[in-house]
């Protein structure tokens, strides 16, 4: 009788894995996106992705709550192979991720507080009440009580963003991804977000993994930081370690120049519209 397969490794001298990316290969018709990209996400940390509009930042946020598949390699959360799982086990992992959008995603037919409860009518069978207190307290903690009759249309940018945050929270998740969490924001309210997800983090004990491509804002959360650029992780460590850097990608990067490699090859790339 053969044995069962092994549990997932944790990789040697690690701790135990929140989330992993193991030699992910990903191609969107032929065109190679992710190539051969291994990640580990560990408890608690703050996991910043750095890199250039379309390097693949949120393509790997879309593999790890399993809307993509990858064309080759394996996406783990809590040791479970998130591409071959049944639509129920994915739906019970999803309910374990809190996902804050880029656009915060809300429906616009809703008020603030209809959309913070219904990720909580949706996957769970709290009651009303308990509902209700649920949202009032992510409300609190996100500094918008008060705030929960207004429609999506009446928030500043930076309330939609603390709203994204609030709904992401209602599931209490053990991982939360944010995509782009400070972008179009100004640099005062981006520090304020930055702050909020500090402290939220902290508190809660949550793991999470923020992609952003500015340095700014990715310097004052980062536990840890990796850098994606054409496909492929080039440096992965310390926020001093990317301060240090001799890489002229990285070094580029973190400066803004226009002088340097990026722009060598990808200047039309660069200037595509959109994120
Ligand atoms: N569903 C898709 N179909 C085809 N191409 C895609 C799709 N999603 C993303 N891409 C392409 O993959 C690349 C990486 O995209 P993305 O992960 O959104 O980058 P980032 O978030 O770093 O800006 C881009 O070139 C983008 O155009
Ligand atoms: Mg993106």
């Amino acid at each position: 009788m053969r044995a069962e397969p092994a549990p997932v490794a944790t990789p040697a001298g690690a701790r135990a894995t929140v989330a992993e990316l193991r030699n992910v290969w990903l191609s969107f018709n032929e065109k190679p996106v992710l190539e051969d990209v291994s990640l580990v996400v560990r408890p608690e940390e703050r996991l910043v992705i750095i890199g250039q509009s379309g390097a693949g930042k949120t393509t790997i946020l879309r593999l790890l709550l399993g809307i993509l598949a990858p064309t080759r390699g394996s996406i783990f959360f809590r040791q479970r192979d998130v591409a071959h799982l049944s639509a129920d086990e994915l739906r019970e992992i999803r309910a374990h991720i809190g996902m804050v959008y880029q656009d915060a995603a809300l429906l616009s037919s809703r008020n603030v507080r209809e959309n913070l409860a219904l990720p909580l009518e949706e996957l769970t069978r709290k009651t009303r009440p308990e509902i209700d207190r649920i949202v009032d307290e992510k409300l609190e903690l996100v500094e918008l009580r008060g705030d929960d009759k207004l429609m999506p249309f009446e928030l500043s940018g930076g309330m939609r963003k603390r709203v994204g945050l609030a709904r992401a929270l209602v599931m209490e998740p053990e991982l939360i991804l944010f995509d782009e969490p400070t972008a179009g924001l100004d640099p005062v309210i981006s520090a304020v977000i930055d702050e909020l997800i500090i402290n939220l983090t902290t508190n809660s004990k949550v793991t999470s993994i923020i992609v952003t491509h500015l340095m700014e804002s990715a310097f004052r959360v980062a536990t840890r930081m990796a850098m994606l650029h054409r496909g492929r992780i080039i440096l992965e460590g310390l926020p001093n370690d990317f301060k240090a850097s001799y890489d002229p990608v990285v070094v580029q990067f973190l400066s803004g120049s226009t002088e340097g490699p990026i722009l060598e090859r990808s200047k039309y790339h660069m200037l595509s519209p959109g994120d």
